[in-house]
């Protein structure tokens, strides 16, 4: 999406850029007007130059961006810190505010309202049998869970099961792995424990050969502050804290991962991102069993709590319904007001 599109009158529904500028100096965006052996060489002898170059190329390239916005094009960030290291280059990005950025995050208007805030994300595990077939039952224990929880599930979720269903159903079939037997799928609290449960019932009753680890993305509900990116649709100030990472890891340490992790640079590069990571181990005894229950529960809800006390409304109404489901559970609401109340107070 560029110059040429503006000049022959193209218009363009919808845009985004996938560079690597989580990497900008060393490779992850190649400077316009230079070939990728001089881009290459510059950046080894000459590097104050290379970032000067990338720095007017992203200039250049919201300019083409703002032009094609100005004739309705919904552009946004890919979470790849493109809007932030345009914004470092001095581009035209910045919305009036000076605070937020003139294009939204895909968490902004995707991901966190439809997912994150529901709880929704991309649990993972891995069948440590190293078996195809392990994987294939782990695959339909999975599809079963998903499909019992639809059965009761709010109409604001349905569609999340629906998608998740259809990808399970078809992930063997699709033949995506490389190596390890591991898998992704995106589920809530509820659909995270559930799904565990039976994995820890099949290997006890060895219809799994071997133990299963879990583990998530950090592009998830909880786990990860990223002004940039998985927190950027926290809209109260804290998305600039690195609390929650912090939390998770302790958390979840103590209530059953086998291992935590705590790192940066997820996605949008070093420095801009804490991510708080586990590993949970399913070896079909009965303290997994609790294990899996108390801190699956805590790793999902502790990313929920934060994103309600935000006032966001999704993670608002999940919020509501595990107090609902789990009466032992302690979590503060906020007291709504009128934005505009507020905002005639400190104006
Ligand atoms: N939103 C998400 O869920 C998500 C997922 C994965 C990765 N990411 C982020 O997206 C970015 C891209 O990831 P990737 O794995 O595709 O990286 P990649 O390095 O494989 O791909 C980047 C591509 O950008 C091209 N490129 C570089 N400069 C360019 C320029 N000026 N104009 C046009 N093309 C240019 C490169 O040739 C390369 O093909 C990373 O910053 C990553 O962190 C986001």
């Amino acid at each position: 999406m560029g110059k040429v599109c503006i000049e022959e009158d193209i218009y363009v529904s919808v845009g985004s850029d996938q560079t690597s500028l989580h990497n900008p100096w060393s490779g992850g965006y190649y400077p316009v007007g230079f070939s990728f052996e001089e881009s290459n060489k510059m950046m080894v002898e000459d590097p104050e130059r290379f970032k000067k170059v990338v720095q007017q190329a992203l200039v250049r390239h919201v300019e083409a961006i703002n032009k094609h916005a100005s004739r309705g094009t919904y552009f946004f960030d890919y979470g790849n810190a493109f809007l932030l290291e345009a914004s470092r280059a001095g581009a035209d990005i910045m919305a009036e505010d000076g605070v937020n950025f003139r294009y939204p995050s895909y968490v902004q208007d995707i991901l966190g309202p439809m997912c994150f805030d529901y709880g929704f994300g991309p649990f993972r595990w891995v069948c440590t049998s190293g078996d195809p077939e392990d994987l294939r039952k782990t695959d339909y224990l999975a599809l079963e869970v998903m499909t019992q929880l639809k059965e009761s599930a709010s109409h604001n979720i349905v569609q999340q099961l629906e998608d998740n269903i259809k990808w399970i159903r078809e992930a063997d079939q699709n033949r995506l792995v490389v190596g390890s037997q591991a898998r992704i799928l995106y589920a809530d609290a509820l659909g995270r424990i559930r799904i565990a449960e039976a994995f820890n019932k099949a290997i006890r009753d060895g219809r799994l050969k071997g133990p299963v680890v879990l583990g998530r993305d950090h592009h998830d509900v909880s786990g990860t502050d990223s002004p940039y990116r998985e927190t950027s649709n926290i809209y109260d100030g804290s998305r600039f804290t690195a609390d929650m990472a912090i939390h998770n890891v302790i958390g979840d340490s103590f209530r059953g991962a086998t291992w935590v992790s705590i790192h940066n640079g997820g996605g949008v590069g070093w420095g801009e991102v804490i991510n708080g990571g586990f590993g949970l181990v399913l070896d079909g005894s009965q303290e997994a069993d609790n294990r899996l229950k108390q801190m699956l529960f805590f790793d999902v809800n502790n990313g929920i709590a934060r994103r309600a006390w935000a006032r966001n409304k999704e993670a608002l109404e999940a919020i509501e319904k595990e107090l609902q489901r789990t009466p032992q559970l302690k979590v503060t609401t906020p007291n709504l007001v009128d934005q505009s109340l507020l905002d005639k107070i400190f104006s």
